[in-house]
């Protein structure tokens, strides 16, 4: 069985002290760390790049994944994984050849992952099972943090889930990042995920600590 784990993204982060909360996280449990990468063309709002992600990379020792909300991504492949990450993740729709963007970021000593927004088809993942360790089904729109989770994408995610497993890829990560917290992660478990992104929602809680704790144990007790 995959293992659960709590994905914090760093976009409700204090960006003028990101290394004091990169080393909050960590001291927290968690499992990565995901950096949400935006271009204000994809999406509407910019937010960091390889070098903000290279200057917390001292900060903590767990892996870095690169969400590219960004056209063309390929081209900060050698910047990232200088950066010190680990994993790239790529929406299909931003690439012109997405195959070849996936065997590059093999070739650059990292590992490739398929996002797919809400109305991006779980087809994408076809062909390409060679070349990704992890799918992560969007459970909001790309964009921003703090939206409302989607819960019209479960079937979605379980049908992805079955679409891996189908394809023989049953170890493969399925992650969700969007809206998860207390009173919705269940529902992403049962449905499938086993990676989960949380923003606004571990922030909130009175420690990170007690909110990685909290939703780790909500996950596990849904499956
Ligand atoms: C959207 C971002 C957010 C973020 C998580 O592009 O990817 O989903 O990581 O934000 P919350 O947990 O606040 O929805």
């Amino acid at each position: 069985m995959r293992e659960i784990q709590i994905v914090p993204s760093v976009l409700p982060a204090d960006f003028a002290n990101l290394g004091r909360d990169i080393t909050a996280l960590h001291e927290a449990g968690i499992d990565r760390i995901q950096w949400d990468v935006m271009d204000g063309q994809y999406v509407p709002n910019i937010t960091v790049g390889a070098d903000v992600i290279k200057a917390c990379r001292d900060y903590t020792d767990v892996p870095f994944e690169a969400h590219m909300m960004v056209y063309n991504a390929e081209r900060f492949i050698d910047d990232l994984a200088d950066a010190g990450c680990q994993m790239v993740i790529y929406h299909p729709d931003t690439l012109k050849h997405p195959h070849r963007v996936f065997q590059a970021t093999r070739d650059a000593g990292m590992q490739a992952a398929i996002a797919l927004s809400p109305t991006t088809s779980n087809d994408v993942v076809d062909y390409v099972g060679d070349l990704i360790d992890m799918v992560l089904v969007m459970t909001v729109n790309p964009g921003f943090g703090g939206q409302a989770y989607l819960h019209t994408m479960e079937p979605k995610i379980a049908q992805m889930r079955a679409r891996l497993d189908r394809l023989g890829l049953t170890e493969m990560d399925l992650e969700v990042d969007g809206g998860i917290g207390p009173d919705t992660i269940a529902g992403a478990a049962r449905a499938g995920a086993n990676v989960f992104i949380s923003g606004s929602a571990l922030w909130k809680y009175p420690s990170f600590a007690q909110g990685v704790e909290d939703l780790r144990a909500k996950a596990e007790a849904a499956r």
